[in-house]
């Protein structure tokens, strides 16, 4: 039973309302998330363009809140130079974008950042074993990358289990994020699976004709559901 499991909370800023950006990050500091998630799409490696480092850094100098990259980018080793790390910052790759994927890592992290590696849905754990005491986070796709408002894929919660119990097993510190349709349905699942850090997007979110602030506090409650549940099942 792990009683003082914190989730946190990832906030998805393609998502926001941009023409209302300054605003809605106000409200995410005032809800007091743990992270901005940055989705950086380069059109190749998933079919869409989304954030460049100058809107990045934009947002970065206009906000206390540390980031969380995650880069849908073929061959990423060739951008990290462009990110400069500040306390707690999380840059993820993927698993299926990286031809020297231990090689990245080591750089990511002598970069100064928490590293992160993302698993797409067709991806199996297995593939990071040899390298997992090296990652600082490992984020489970839980929709296949280039868009939001995409349903979950279900076999992924599976792995996040797996993932979990293979932690659980060798005592290894590595936190499990999920990416993709965190909503009030799915909260409570994913959090019983053993996530510790959840994107929240269009789906939990930024959501159409609801304030940022309330849908936080949803969130909140519906990750606690989760927790109460993980408790009374031992998990
Ligand atoms: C998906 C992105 C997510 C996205 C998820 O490719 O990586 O960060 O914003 O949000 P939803 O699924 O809730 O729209
Ligand atoms: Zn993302």
């Amino acid at each position: 039973m792990i009683l003082d499991r914190k989730v946190k909370i990832s906030a998805s800023i393609m998502c926001a309302d941009w023409m209302n950006l300054g605003k809605d990050i106000r409200i995410l500091e005032q809800a007091n998330v743990d992270y901005i998630h940055y989705d950086i799409m380069d059109g190749f490696f998933c079919p869409d363009y989304c954030l460049g480092t100058n809107i990045i850094n934009v947002i970065r100098q206009n906000t206390t809140i540390p980031s969380d990259y995650h880069l849908m980018v073929e061959e990423p080793s060739r951008i990290l130079d462009n990110f400069v790390p500040k306390e707690g910052d999380i840059l993820s790759i993927h698993y299926e974008a990286c031809r020297n994927l231990h090689r990245d890592i080591i750089k990511i992290k002598r970069m100064g950042f928490k590293v992160g590696v993302y698993l797409n849905p067709a991806t199996p754990a297995s593939v990071i074993e040899y390298i997992i005491e090296e990652i600082d986070v490992v984020s489970v796709m839980t929709v296949n990358p280039g868009y939001s408002g995409q349903k979950l894929v279900p076999q992924t919660l599976d792995k996040v289990v797996m993932l979990n119990d293979w932690r659980r097993r060798e005592k290894f510190n590595f936190e499990i994020s999920i990416d993709g349709n965190v909503n009030s349905a799915n909260v409570p699942n994913m959090v019983r699976a053993g996530a510790d850090i959840l994107v929240g997007g269009s789906s939990g979110l930024f959501i159409k004709g609801q304030s940022p602030m309330e849908s936080i506090s949803k969130l909140r409650g519906y990750i606690k559901d989760g927790l109460n549940n993980a408790n009374k099942t031992g998990n």
